[in-house]
């Protein structure tokens, strides 16, 4: 990739015969560059999510300038393209359908085009693993500069988050304690300016988690998303992909396992969102690195949760940028993090983080007095989730960890939201809703729905609580007992498909036990008369989605692109 080592991979489209050449030639020329701006000139794909249908990406445009003159300062040539975009709460069924096309979208684009390196344009939750996957599959040099959160909302006197305070005012307006009136006045603060969502949900996560992989510049993902120092750090990242060429650095230099390890610990410490198991799982695979769902427990129990922020606890991402932001929260757990794990900006994690301070102690905690002591998130398992399920300790009610209680089954979404309040149902505060056929193969695509509404009966009577069980994933912003991501799903054939109302279920969070106490017998005759429900979908993208996806332990991806590709050659016909 080095000059040094040979030519650049974009030379072998000037290198070509004539016809060829006039074609490839023509394009930039026809855009008004003359032939002396690109020929010789490293090329910079500047792989812009932008949408007016994802409106926290909406602002990267403007970014995307930032970056265009850092890449020409630099002595590189940009080229803006535009790849497929994700607006979380917008697109349907769920964006988790669409994350791999995206992916797909960004690798075929990267390995198709002249480019030499790559600047990663990302904000809402799918956009930023999904472009992931799809760099480190090519394993050009690439970095990333994420969209960063939006202003923090407000309510009247209180900073409100979107949407961990949508949930809970939800329910206040479903209990009847809120007006139509305040929901509208609190929804039209809610969202005050560009960016993704400010509390520690998936976008947040998934940002910090970027930088924590070496992935984004140090200190990035936590400057607001109006803020000048964004356009800097989008200025800078231009610059910074040509040394990163120059140098010949790829995605599987910098996301090692050590780079996992990292984010893992990163993610447990900052209350991260449950989606982002998923996807640093999926993210891996596509390097050919293995990060068994167990990796996940085993490092929660020795990394303490530092950042008090939504929905763990009480902060949002503006005040997380202000007290320090993840360099603070590194230095504080730099004896648990691999220090020496290289970086976009030519740094290692550790000279990235000197000199990191807590400004305000309060949201970043310091090391000795953590929000909780033994990381935020827990791996389950047991009869009924085999293979894993996820429980987001930090958001949970401290009193539902242990408990034992009733089933009551709702066999899809549509049944949920028909019959939940119906009081016909009679579901008491102890019981456990369960939530089945909401899986990677079974909505299809995996919905945020885990969070399932509580009867609106139980809500007036002051419950906001309650043990909850799915295959399905919920909002990295959301909270509650809520236990996530069953695997295999019902409609693999889990254990979950063969619950029944009235069922007892245990949850033992301290033994990291699900289980179903119904007799193996019984089990085995109910699995005999099981038959799967029918695919809803078959045709195209989707067909393939539900055909090939892996299960939530697995990252969800699609089979056939789990696993490191050869690195990209210079070359026009073997990329
Ligand atoms: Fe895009 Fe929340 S809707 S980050």
């Amino acid at each position: 990739m080095t000059r040094e080592d040979g030519p650049l991979r974009s030379e072998s489209w000037w290198d070509t015969g004539a016809l060829d050449l006039i074609g490839h030639r023509s394009q930039f020329r026809m855009q008004g560059y003359p032939e002396e701006t690109f020929l010789g000139r490293p090329i910079i794909g500047i792989m812009n999510s932008w949408s007016e249908v994802a409106g926290c990406n909406a602002h990267l445009r403007d970014l995307a300038e930032h970056v265009r003159r850092g890449v020409l300062r630099a002595g590189g040539f940009p080229v803006e393209v535009p790849v497929i975009s994700l607006g979380e709460p917008i697109i349907k069924p769920t964006a988790m359908l669409y994350r791999n096309l995206m992916a797909m979208a960004v690798e075929e684009l990267i390995r198709g085009n002249p480019l030499d390196g790559v600047v990663l344009l990302a904000s809402c939750d799918k956009t930023i693993p999904a472009s992931l996957m799809g760099a480190a599959s090519v394993d050009v040099p690439t970095l990333m500069v994420t969209g960063g959160p939006m202003l923090s909302g407000r309510f009247r006197n209180e900073d409100v988050g979107a949407c961990t305070d949508c949930w809970r005012l939800h329910d206040e307006l479903r209990a009847g304690r809120f007006s139509q009136a305040d929901w509208d006045e609190f929804e039209s603060g809610m969202c005050r300016s560009d960016g993704h969502c400010s509390p520690m949900g998936t976008a947040s996560t998934m940002g910090c988690l970027t930088e924590a992989l070496g992935m984004a510049p140090g200190g990035s993902a936590a400057i607001p998303a109006v803020d000048a120092r964004r356009r800097h750090v989008a200025e800078r990242a231009g610059a910074q992909i040509l040394d990163l060429v120059a140098a010949g650095t790829r995605p599987s230099d910098i996301m090692t396992r050590a780079a996992f390890e990292n984010a893992i610990r990163t993610l447990h410490a900052i209350g991260g969102s449950t989606n982002a198991v998923i996807h640093l799982v999926a993210i891996a695979g596509r390097l050919g690195v293995d990060l068994p769902l167990d990796l996940f427990d085993e490092l929660a129990a020795s990394t303490p949760l530092l950042v008090n922020l939504k929905p763990s606890g009480q902060y949002l991402m503006e005040d997380f940028y202000f007290a320090g932001g993840l360099p603070a929260v590194h230095a504080q757990m730099a004896d648990l993090l691999h220090l020496d794990a290289l970086t976009v900006t030519g740094r290692t994690l550790g000279e990235s983080i000197a000199g990191a301070r807590i400004v305000n102690d309060d949201v970043i905690r310091q090391r000795d007095r953590p929000l909780h002591a033994g990381g935020s998130l827990a791996i389950l398992r047991g009869s009924l989730c085999p293979d894993g399920a996820v429980l987001k300790v930090s958001a949970a009610s401290e009193a539902l960890l242990q408990h034992e209680g009733r089933a009551v089954v709702f066999e899809s979404v549509d049944e949920l939201h028909a019959t939940v309040d119906d009081p016909a149902l009679e579901i008491e505060p102890d019981d456990v809703l369960v939530l089945r056929n909401a899986g990677p193969v079974g909505f299809p695509g995996m919905p945020e729905v885990g969070h399932l509404p509580m009867p609106d009966y139980l809500l007036r009577r002051g419950v906001r609580d309650m043990v909850r069980i799915s295959d399905a994933r919920m909002s990295g912003t959301g909270f509650g007992t809520v236990i996530l991501h069953v695997a295999p799903e019902a409609s693999a054939g889990g254990p979950l498909a063969l619950v029944r109302t009235g069922d007892r279920i245990r949850l033992d969070t301290a033994g990291r036990r699900l289980d179903l106490l119904v007799a193996a017998e019984e089990l085995e005759s109910r699995r005999r008369a099981w038959t799967p429900r029918p695919v809803r979908d078959v045709r195209g993208y989707r067909g393939l989605y539900v055909r090939t996806v892996t299960q939530a332990d697995r990252g969800c991806d699609l089979d056939f692109l789990v696993g490191s590709s050869a690195p990209v050659r210079a070359g026009i016909t073997h990329g």
